[in-house]
């Protein structure tokens, strides 16, 4: 790949991933690299970023990056624990701030305002979120910003392309944050924005048809955005030697296999519908625990897709929609492992024993820039809309054991539900949506009658990468009418309730 690139090293913020994005939106590519694991190619990045840090410049557990043939050498960035680790080891001081600076700042002094700070002007607002600050500039460093409580907000080193501030750039609420980020990759480091979905279509394609060459390839396909992304790409590289599996397990929405299959096959994709519903079901009957029921599923479906490869001769490669995010959050900057909150965390994989060769074409690239890619690609808006869905479908949806009359009520509400977020416009507003089966029964009352029957939970929730996210303020009116729908159409439903929690504490699915 021809791009100029941009090296990110990562000391652990929370924020890391967002730096690589804004810069891939400005059309320049990025990589995320521990900070203590400089990659061995370091002459191809034309400019490099240190990202912030959970931990303190001060601290005996400040992480020491190896700079050498980087600054000096490399047009540089360090952002807050970057900025604070130049001012640190280089002849200047960081001190604990004795005012909070977390949040919302203005720039209240800019030097320069034609270079590092082009098209960016006195007031902007920037996003603070640091408790140590910089009280004395490291040697050579010139004040280039400050901010109406901090006034070392930004620095420059005199005689090199280091560049370093104490805000973040990346969040949104900075608001000239892609700006400054522009400023200082083209204009200062003059790298091209030459990273397109384009690009990437015909580089990929070309990739692809050289390592897979007239192999057959197999991929499962799940209907989701990434699958269905990385599928048609191949298509494109290698026609119908790509085999695509399409497993029904049985826990999809309503319809969901049938209308998927035929947009996967109106798409001129090389598709087998496999519909193995009863045997999810049955490896599901009696389970209670969420987690053995990922795992049924996951074995299930292992068995499935292996039983439906095998019938297919000399297939060599296995293609996944491994998408950027998942690559990264195996790869921790700090090699502390992480609390597993539900297993789906843990990037898992085929089994040794189908000794298949790995294709990945969206290892590289993020979410939004995989919906991008797929608008390239011609797929259909809707598709490539759609809300994740997780994995185990429906089946960590119905609380407690799983039987088909329960997929079967749930799949009705779920439908309502989601039909109707479409009818009134709210679907897109919408990050993602469902319904949850609760395992009481709750009295109501119909005509004159009595009835003991399954209460549902409606959650919609707003989010960006389904780490954090909230939940969505729907009108009431609309809450009015799906309840009713719900109670009226679905047989064993009388009571419908939404849940108004937010991640964290709570997680998006029940289960
Ligand atoms: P939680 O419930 O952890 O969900 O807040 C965050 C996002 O992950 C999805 N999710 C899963 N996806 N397998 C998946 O493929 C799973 O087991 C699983 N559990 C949760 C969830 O729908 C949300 O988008």
């Amino acid at each position: 790949m021809q791009h100029d690139k941009v090296l990110i090293l990562d000391f652990g913020s929370q924020y890391t991933q967002l730096i690589a994005r804004r810069v891939r939106e400005l059309n320049i590519y990025s990589e995320i690299h521990p900070f203590n694991k400089i990659p061995t190619n370091l002459e191809e990045f034309k400019a490099v970023i240190l990202s912030g840090s959970p931990f303190s410049v001060r601290g005996e557990q400040a992480l020491h990056p190896d700079l050498t043939h980087i600054r000096g050498e490399k047009p540089l960035l360090a952002v807050c624990y970057g900025a604070q680790y130049l001012a640190h080891f280089s002849g200047g001081e960081v001190a604990p701030s004795n005012t909070r600076e977390y949040g919302r700042a203005n720039l209240a002094f800019i030097k320069e305002e034609e270079g590092f700070f082009k098209n960016i002007q006195i007031g902007s607002q920037v996003w603070m979120s640091h408790s140590d600050t910089i009280k004395t500039l490291p040697t050579n460093g010139v004040l280039i910003a400050s901010t109406h409580d901090v006034a070392n907000a930004a620095y420059r080193i005199e005689g090199e392309d280091t560049y370093a501030i104490q805000f973040h750039p990346e969040v949104y609420h900075s608001t000239d944050g892609k700006q400054l980020l522009e400023n200082f990759l083209v204009s200062i480091a003059g790298l091209n924005q030459d990273w397109t979905p384009d690009s990437f279509v015909e580089e990929t394609v070309a990739a692809i048809q050289e390592k897979v060459g007239t192999d057959k390839v197999v991929l499962g396909l799940s209907g989701g955005v990434d699958s269905t992304v990385a599928a048609v790409l191949l298509n494109k590289a290698i026609g119908k030697n790509l085999y695509c599996i399409f497993v029904n397990n049985g826990l999809l929405r309503k319809n969901e296999f049938e209308s998927v299959l035929n947009q996967y096959e109106g798409m001129g994709l090389n598709v087998k519908g496999v519909d193995a519903s009863k045997r999810f079901l049955d490896a599901l009957a009696g389970i209670e625990d969420p987690e053995l029921k990922r795992k049924a599923i996951g074995n299930s479906f292992i068995e499935v897709f292996d039983d439906e490869a095998n019938k297919l001769t000399d297939v060599k490669w296995l293609a996944q929609g491994t998408i950027y995010p998942d690559v990264i959050e195996s790869v921790s900057a700090t090699g502390g492992p992480s609390a597993t909150i539900k297993s789906h965390h843990n990037v898992g994989g085929l089994p040794d024993f189908m000794k298949l060769k790995i294709v990945e074409p969206l290892r590289a690239i993020f979410k939004d820039e995989v919906r991008r890619v797929g608008a390239t690609l011609g797929i259909d808006p809707e598709l490539l809309g759609r809300h994740p869905f997780p994995g185990p479908g429906l089946g960590i949806r119905i609380l407690g054991d799983i039987t088909a009359e329960k997929v079967r009520i749930l799949q009705e509400v779920d439908a309502i539900f989601i039909n109707g977020l479409k009818e009134w416009g709210l679907y897109d507003k919408v990050w993602q949506a469902g319904a949850m089966l609760l395992p009481v029964n709750s009295v109501g009352v119909m005509g004159d009658e009595r009835t003991y029957e399954k209460c549902v939970a409606l959650r919609a929730v707003e989010s960006t990468d389904g780490m954090t996210a909230d939940w969505v303020n729907l009108p009431y009116e609309f809450l009015q009418k799906t309840s009713n729908d719900i109670i009226n159409k679905v047989k064993g439903v009388n009571r419908v309730v939404y849940d108004i929690s937010s991640k964290p504490p709570a997680t998006i699915e029940w289960e």
